[in-house]
């Protein structure tokens, strides 16, 4: 089966009431990993790639390897998505590569780092539907800025993300606001804050409701049904991987991560993705280090990749069920991007979704009925 767009995957996880959870990958054994949980679990998929990822590999080894996923696990449906695109550019350079979805960020100026202004957000998302969905391309929107509440500091530990300190109007998605933007954008899913952040250091404390506002969620769902929301920065933080991570030999500091039954309270919310990187490093990492500390004669690469992509394979099968995606591939609808391409032109999707220029997205050269094609 070719890759499937992200909107028919969150409308069906909607009309089922699970979520999915959205994997980063930058190499051939996190894929690897990824395609063997959802094998054992039967679970569609979402890979995604952020723009560090898509420089490290080269777009073309991802291309592949993606390709190599789909034609070996051809009862997965899998959803190809640019995670936190910086620029229209960035969007459209992951639309030629064959991705089926992606993120316009627009909540950061293109350096990643400084808080955008509303409008450049509106203005910048907006012409990024226009063109991914006249290809049948689903696009993920940001409205507000991911940070700690209880400090108001950005989220810069990965080298992006806000810098300095925020109001908590940066951190919080404003409901109201989300209703002009989706009106405004046309957006098959939007990414809100309220309180993640990326990496390992969310919390110092296990988060209660003041630093973690599961309750948004609810407020911003009943106002936009039918936009699907995400949850970016949801990885939990095990404690027991990252006393594993100190006990070979690391040095991470003690600290907390939104634990999986507030993600089941926001999926009950209406949170349909939820982006997961950091629980898989945590699990590749420990595994490394184990090999390394206890067998220090080894040196053949395959002796500790292979336990850190069964260590990273039994994190995604657990999320997998925890999210509710397990068991639901069979029924995802297998639609292609020339359907959906279709389908938005004819507003199915209603009007601020529909492309107001034609781009002939699937006739003449370089048009392709297949997301591999472009
Ligand atoms: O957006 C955050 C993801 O964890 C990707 O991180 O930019 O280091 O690849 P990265
Ligand atoms: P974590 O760092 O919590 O895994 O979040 C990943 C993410 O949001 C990717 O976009
Ligand atoms: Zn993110």
């Amino acid at each position: 089966m070719p890759l499937i767009p992200l909107r028919p995957l969150l409308d069906h996880a909607a009309a089922n009431g699970y979520g999915v959870c959205a994997l980063n990958v930058n190499n051939m054994e996190q894929i690897q990993s990824i395609m063997e949980a959802a094998r054992a679990t039967l679970s569609p998929v979402i890979v995604q790639a952020s723009r560090g990822a898509r420089t490290y590999t080269n777009d073309i080894f991802l291309r592949n390897l993606m390709q190599a996923a789909v034609e070996l696990y051809p009862e997965i449906p899998v959803v190809m998505h640019q995670d936190h695109g910086n620029a229209p550019d960035t969007c459209i350079s992951a639309i030629r590569m064959g991705f089926t979805s992606v993120m316009m960020d627009g909540s950061l100026e293109e350096d990643a780092k400084t808080p955008a202004g509303y409008e450049y957000n509106v203005a910048v998302t907006r012409e990024v539907v226009q063109i991914a969905h006249s290809f049948g391309v689903s696009v993920e929107g940001e409205l507000g800025c991911l940070g700690q509440l209880g400090t108001g500091m950005g989220e810069k530990e990965d080298g992006h993300g806000a810098e300095g300190k925020l109001s908590l109007d940066q951190l919080l998605t404003d409901p109201a606001q989300a209703v002009d933007f989706v009106q405004r954008t046309g957006i098959d899913a939007l990414a809100v804050a309220i309180g993640t952040s990326h990496g390992a250091y969310k919390f110092s404390s296990k988060p209660t409701g003041d630093v973690l506002r599961i309750d948004r969620i609810q407020e911003i769902h009943s106002k936009i049904p039918n936009c699907h929301l995400v949850m970016h920065g949801s990885s939990s933080v095990p404690e027991e991987l990252v006393a594993e991570i100190n006990k070979y030999g690391g040095a991470m500091k003690n600290t907390y991560g939104v634990p999986v039954a507030e993600i089941q309270k926001g999926i009950k919310a209406g949170v349909r993705k939820i982006n997961v990187d950091t629980d898989n490093r945590l699990a590749i990492t420990a595994a490394i280090r184990k090999v390394f500390a206890t067998s220090p004669e080894k040196f053949d690469p395959r002796d500790y990749l292979k336990p850190s992509r069964t260590a990273m394979q039994k994190i995604c099968e657990q999320r997998m069920k925890e999210f509710g995606q397990a068991g639901k591939a069979p029924g995802v609808p297998r639609k292609s991007l020339a359907e959906m391409a279709a389908d938005y032109a004819a507003g199915k999707y209603g009007d601020p979704a529909k492309p107001s220029k034609p781009y002939n997205a699937f006739k003449g050269q370089g048009g392709a009925a297949t997301a591999m094609g472009h």
